[in-house]
């Protein structure tokens, strides 16, 4: 039987849908930098009849029978990720990394506490403090920002803490292109009294690849989703450090009891059965290689939009991650360049900048990433190629400027039909669809 004949026979609205997303997945390019493609091996965990299973508590105390496998899965997924980053203690359970991040607030402050994270338009996560995420309204959030050259002011952090005297600091962020300075971070929450806390969401897959320092020693907590450069399933993990045991020897335990039952009712064990799945493929060696490709790629990347005019934050890129910066070209521009980019198979996000002069929906840069594109096997050539393929479209499109509010409808409207007929971006896209075909994706999955 063919793994999707079910699902044609019972659904074909969904069944149609998920083959429209293979078929948009292989002919296109996806350089969005938290996403990835998993395994079929992944894949194969996630669909499982662990699905039907609840299983409330934690391997060994469950407020359900039936667990006997499940603990096997969960306890398996917790030793390989307390093996791979180097941790005494991991939580597998939460949801995704919002609910992780939340939980860590509430296993070490209470609410009016200060925090303090990276600024959301810096290149901050939501979940850092930013005003419009909860974490920003329970919590009195102080945020540090990046410098005009787009590292973080290390000073700033200083200051701020030395002035507000935060109970947690962030470190980690969405939107950053350089190694993040943990150790100073570390020290800095050191002298405030604060825990650190590392969100490696985006970079968790190129520490364990030893291309990217890690925030073991510095941090007291780690938090990662597992669905980005790790290349598992939507998920996340909590860990702790022997620094954070050290602070408080309670931290672990805490941990625990915020995520069930402060947070969450039953841990989704199909998903945690993929993270282990993922977790083993990150550790063998074929995976060091992979991690240092993305980089590769991504500074190849980089060299060729320079080359070919195009800013980048920082100028460059210490990891996975690209941000084009086209404020010069008009504040605003990153809606255009989404959306041209769309049009030619090209993937990518809008995002803001340090120092927006627009706003986050209308934001003035691109956000690229290398992780999907290295996992299809593409090197530092086939980099070249695409930094040709986005220069051409954004060349195609650099006459369009964001007008004021009361325009905007009708312009972007205007914008998307011209799109539609521009012969160039056409031609782009046969590029890309080429390219693509050259790195067959998922060819064991036929749907
Ligand atoms: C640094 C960082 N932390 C947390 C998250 C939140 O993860 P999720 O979207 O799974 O809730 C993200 C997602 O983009 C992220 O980049």
């Amino acid at each position: 039987m063919n793994w999707f004949d079910a699902l044609r026979a019972e659904d074909p609205e969904i069944f149609g849908a998920i083959k429209n997303e293979l078929q948009r997945r292989r002919e296109g390019l996806e350089l969005i930098p938290s996403e990835n493609h998993v395994s079929v091996a992944v894949m194969q965990a996630m669909g499982s009849v662990l699905n039907d299973k609840y299983s409330e508590g934690y391997p060994g105390h469950r407020y359900y029978g039936g667990t006997k496998y499940i603990d096997d899965v969960e306890r398996t997924a917790i030793e390989r990720a307390k093996e791979l980053f180097g941790v005494p203690h991991a939580n597998v359970q939460g949801y995704s990394g919002s609910p992780a991040n939340l939980a860590v607030y509430f296993a070490v402050c209470n609410v009016g506490d200060v925090i303090m994270g990276q600024n959301l338009t810096d290149g901050g996560h939501l979940t850092h403090g930013w005003k419009t995420s909860i974490t920003g309204k329970i919590f009195k959030s102080v945020s540090y920002h990046t410098k005009p050259d787009g590292y973080i002011d290390i000073d700033e952090v200083r200051k701020l803490a030395e002035e507000n005297h935060p109970k947690l600091i962030w470190v980690g962020a969405t939107a950053y292109t350089r190694e993040f300075p943990f150790e100073e971070l570390g020290d800095i929450a050191d002298s405030a009294g604060a825990f650190l806390a590392a969100d490696i969401s985006h970079i968790a897959g190129l520490i364990v690849g030893g291309v990217h320092k890690s925030p073991v020693n510095y941090a007291h907590i780690i938090t990662s989703t597992t669905h980005k450069t790790l290349r598992g399933p939507r998920g996340a993990l909590i860990m702790v450090t022997e620094k954070g045991l050290k602070k408080d020897p309670e931290l672990d335990s805490k941990i625990d009891k915020v995520v069930f039952p402060g947070l969450q009712g039953g841990p989704h064990e199909h998903t945690i059965a993929g993270i282990a799945v993922a977790l083993l493929e990150d550790s063998k060696p074929e995976f060091k290689e992979y991690a240092a490709q993305v980089v590769k790629n991504a500074k190849a990347l980089a060299d060729e939009l320079n080359r070919r005019g195009i800013k980048l934050v920082t100028g460059g890129t210490d990891n996975h991650m690209l941000l084009a910066d086209f404020s010069s070209v008009s504040p605003g521009f990153g809606q255009f360049a989404e959306e041209a980019l769309d049009r030619a198979n090209i993937t990518v996000n809008k995002n803001t900048i340090p120092g927006e002069p627009s706003s986050p929906f209308y934001p003035s840069g691109i956000r690229l990433g290398t992780p999907s594109v290295t996992t299809r096997g593409m090197k530092e050539g086939e980099m070249k190629a695409i930094g040709g393929f986005i220069a051409e479209a954004v060349q195609e499109i650099k006459g369009y400027k964001l007008p004021g509010k009361a325009e905007r409808p009708a312009y972007i409207k205007k914008f998307r039909e011209e799109i539609l007929q521009n012969e160039k971006l056409e031609e782009v896209k046969n590029g890309v669809m080429q390219l693509c075909a050259r790195f067959p994706l998922y060819p064991e999955l036929s749907m």
